[in-house]
């Protein structure tokens, strides 16, 4: 090979320039040309975008910093459909004008549907990414084949967590320790909504921020169960704190949040309102009376407040975590083709030593019988109904991925750059200006 095009697709999240930078290392290794492509799938189905040499001379971009936040190549929600043929032709037409030999895409469940129809065109193949964590397998086996039970083996876990999970899971845990110590100071209850749509791994993980509630999509709620909890633990410490999955469902599987059915490019409801729909029922249920003979609050409308920790999860610095195994993704996904193959993912596995490795997995494992990819959802087993918080094994699950999550540099980071005077007196620079004089145009070279 030697042109490979590399494109980063679907909402953003904090890792993917480490993924960029480790697919680019291995390529200068190998004397592979990468061409980035600009704004997802835009980048190859447009012909006329433009398109950026990110290791000219076989050496990486000073641009792509693997710990810089979002993507330096952008992205969009648009993918290409199988059954658009004039689109797939244009498509064609395009991977011959940049003389691509081998395409990666870095995304999550809706990339890898998106790319099945251009695995006929080229060796095409995926390194994930995704805040929610909802790309993998928990055993091997669809959800509602699976049963919570102690026998649950995490090396089983295809693709255990997603680049960009980690950081959602720390920018959630923060917001929920600093919404806790208002809460107290004001014997309030506050429900904090986290990200993750149908999937409740960022709103598992949040429980490092010790919440009293945690609620995921996957476990249906049951108003007068909650509400007997909150009350119950309001009673012994005069403040609550909720977090909420923003797809989390009602006994009648009624989503609370999707006020309205708006759905974005890629077919997903856009959730909206989780915690606020969550607090009027409580407000309803829990009623002014049982404040009011608290004596610390008047009424339950101002006892109950919401917060949603909302796009801050998916922006800025990637922890130490993600910027590591987005690497290693990266890296293995130019691997991948250089071994010729293609309709593959680089898949992050648990070893039997609690380390992590990183294997190539046919994409095929991850389809149903009609070749459609589902969001990974939380596994029963790692959470607990009648707590209403995860499980054991929930904690099993995130003990390798979390322990040593942060690295010293993070910290560093924080201490050198946050309050550092020149904030105060340069501009923010873009980092897609710097991109943007990088850019090339088919039959402009
Ligand atoms: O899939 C990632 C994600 O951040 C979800 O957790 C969230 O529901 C959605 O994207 C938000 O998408 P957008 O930024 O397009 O509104």
């Amino acid at each position: 090979m030697k042109r490979i095009g590399i494109l980063t697709a679907g909402g953003d999240t904090p890792a993917l320039n480490a993924t960029l930078h480790g697919a680019a290392a291995r390529a200068n290794d190998a004397k592979v040309e990468l061409i980035g492509l600009l704004g997802g799938f835009n980048g190859l189905l447009d012909r006329e975008a433009p398109y950026v040499r990110l290791n000219p001379l076989f050496e990486t971009i000073p641009e792509l910093d693997s710990t810089l936040g979002g993507t330096v190549l952008g992205s969009s929600r648009r993918y290409v459909s199988s059954t658009d043929q004039a689109a797939l032709d244009s498509t064609r037409q395009r991977i011959n004008d940049l003389k691509l030999d081998g395409l990666v895409c870095v995304g999550g469940d809706g990339t890898i549907n998106g790319m099945q129809p251009l695995c006929d065109l080229l060796p095409t193949v995926l390194a994930p990414k995704t805040i929610d964590n909802d790309l993998g397998l928990n055993c091997g086996v669809p959800l509602e084949n699976q049963v919570p039970g102690d026998d649950f083996d995490l090396t089983q876990m295809v693709n255990y967590a997603t680049p960009g999970f980690a950081t959602a899971v720390y920018v959630a845990t923060w917001g929920i320790r600093r919404i806790r110590t208002t809460a107290e100071s004001h014997h309030r209850i506050a429900i904090v909504e986290v990200m993750g749509r149908h999937s409740g791994y960022i709103a598992a993980g949040s429980a490092y921020g010790q919440p009293d509630i945690i609620l995921i999509p996957e476990a249906p709620v049951s108003i007068t169960k909650l509400v007997d909890r909150v009350r119950e633990i309001y009673n012994r410490q005069k403040n609550v704190v909720i977090v909420c999955g923003e797809g989390i469902i009602d006994e009648e599987g009624v989503e609370l949040g999707a006020s309205h059915a708006t759905t974005d490019p890629a077919g997903n409801t856009v959730l909206s309102g989780a915690a606020e729909a969550l607090r009027n029922r409580l407000i309803e249920a829990i009623g002014d009376d049982f404040f009011q003979q608290t004596g610390r609050v008047d009424t339950a409308e101002r006892a109950i407040f919401t917060r949603k920790v909302g796009h801050t999860q998916r922006g800025g610095r990637p922890l130490k975590f993600d910027r590591y195994q987005g690497t290693q993704l990266g890296g293995q996904t130019i691997e991948m083709l250089l071994a010729g193959r293609n309709n593959c993912f680089a898949s992050l596995q648990l070893g039997a030593d609690g380390g992590f490795e990183v294997e190539p997995r046919e994409t095929a494992i991850l389809r149903d019988d009609d070749g459609v990819v589902h969001a990974r959802r939380v596994h029963p087993s790692f959470y607990c109904c009648d707590t209403l918080n995860i499980s054991a094994i929930g904690i099993e699950y995130l003990l390798p991925i979390f322990s040593e999550a942060i690295g010293a540099d993070d910290v560093e980071h924080v201490r050198q750059s946050l309050f550092d005077a020149s904030n105060l007196k340069e501009k923010y620079r873009s980092i897609s200006v710097a991109i943007a004089r990088r850019a090339e145009f088919v039959g402009r070279e």
